[in-house]
């Protein structure tokens, strides 16, 4: 891949492209996140059809497996009228050898507005966007261990339904975070915000480089990590980004990093519990705990397709 780099912004200061949340002002976060509570209400909790896009043509461009995502960003952009294109990476010409830059290309002489792209090498999005033929934005979906922002801002819009301070909220981010670019949005938006203290669980074998989280404490044992913390976000074991088996089996892994019921006990009474999906019960999460009180996990799949519309509007409406 070459250097070729985007700027997120157009030359009105506006976001042109949302490719990360590292380096996005709070102002801007926080406006996204507000647009996507107004667009809760105007769109009627998602049942009223809205118009802000009709005419503009969405494409995902989807070269990793996603269900969850992929159905978000296309309800957000059918929700707001836009045309939708879910390009079948399966049955298209990159299997024939075409490349990344001619496929994408050939769609912008079709004429397109929107590119969503998921990828597993990080950095794709901005290569797409730094070589882009037309002033179609790109909007990342996930690009390898590196990104994933419109996940960072709906896990921010979920907790900021129940929390009206972040400044005395303390946060667990626990699992395989190493290979996660969930836990790195995460961090982006949380800090951005104001939380008061994050931290960050894995075992060693899949623990960041502290360097990359100075803003972070890091831990090794969950049951030091999770005492008295306010909000417990799980992370998948991403075993198609690990190089071998980096973990002892699930069972083990379960009873040192699992959240059981029993665990999320050490947490704050009222401890919020957040996953991104897909989940692994029994591997980082127990089921009684999925699927109980404490979690938010669906309510984070519902805002997903909220923050999704909020970032296709503020990236396509009112624009030329
Ligand atoms: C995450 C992803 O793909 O990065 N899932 C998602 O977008 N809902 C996390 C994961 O795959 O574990």
């Amino acid at each position: 891949m070459d250097n070729a780099s985007a700027t997120p912004f157009d030359a009105n200061g506006r976001l042109r492209h949302l490719l990360t949340l590292e380096g996005l002002p709070r102002a801007m976060i926080v406006a996204l996140l507000d647009r996507a509570d107004d667009l809760r209400a105007q769109s009627r909790g998602g049942t009223r059809p809205l118009d802000l896009l009709r005419g503009r043509t969405v494409i995902n461009l989807f070269f990793e497996p996603s269900t969850r995502t992929r159905t978000s960003f296309d309800l957000a952009a059918q929700r707001l009228g836009a045309q939708v294109i879910n390009f079948d990476i399966a049955s298209s010409s990159t299997v024939k050898g075409e490349t990344l830059l001619d496929t994408v290309h050939t769609l912008e002489a079709m004429h397109c507005d929107a590119f969503v792209v998921r990828h597993k090498e990080s950095g794709t999005p901005e290569f797409i966007a730094a070589n882009l033929r037309s002033n179609a934005a790109v909007l990342n979906a996930g690009d390898g261990n590196r990104a994933h922002p419109t996940q960072g801002l709906l896990d921010a819009l979920t907790l900021r339904r129940h929390v009206a301070d972040f400044s005395r909220l303390c946060v667990a981010i626990c699992g395989d975070i190493r290979h996660s670019r969930v836990a790195r949005s995460d961090v982006h938006a949380l800090a951005a915000l104001g939380v008061r203290e994050i931290r960050l669980c894995a075992p060693p074998e899949l623990a960041p480089q502290a360097s990359e989280f100075p803003q972070c404490r890091i831990f090794h044992d969950f049951d030091e990590a999770i005492a008295d913390v306010d909000v417990a976000i799980m992370l998948r074991l991403q075993k198609e980004r690990m190089q071998a088996a980096a973990i002892p089996s699930e069972a083990e892994y379960f009873q040192r990093y699992g959240l059981s019921a029993q665990r999320l006990r050490r947490a704050a009474p009222d401890c919020r519990v957040m996953h991104p999906g897909p989940i692994n019960r029994g591997v980082e999460i127990a089921s009684d705990v999925a699927d109980g009180p404490q979690s938010l996990i669906l309510e984070q799949v519902a805002n997903g397709v909220f923050v999704r519309m909020a970032t296709l509007a503020e990236l396509l409406a009112d624009k030329a």
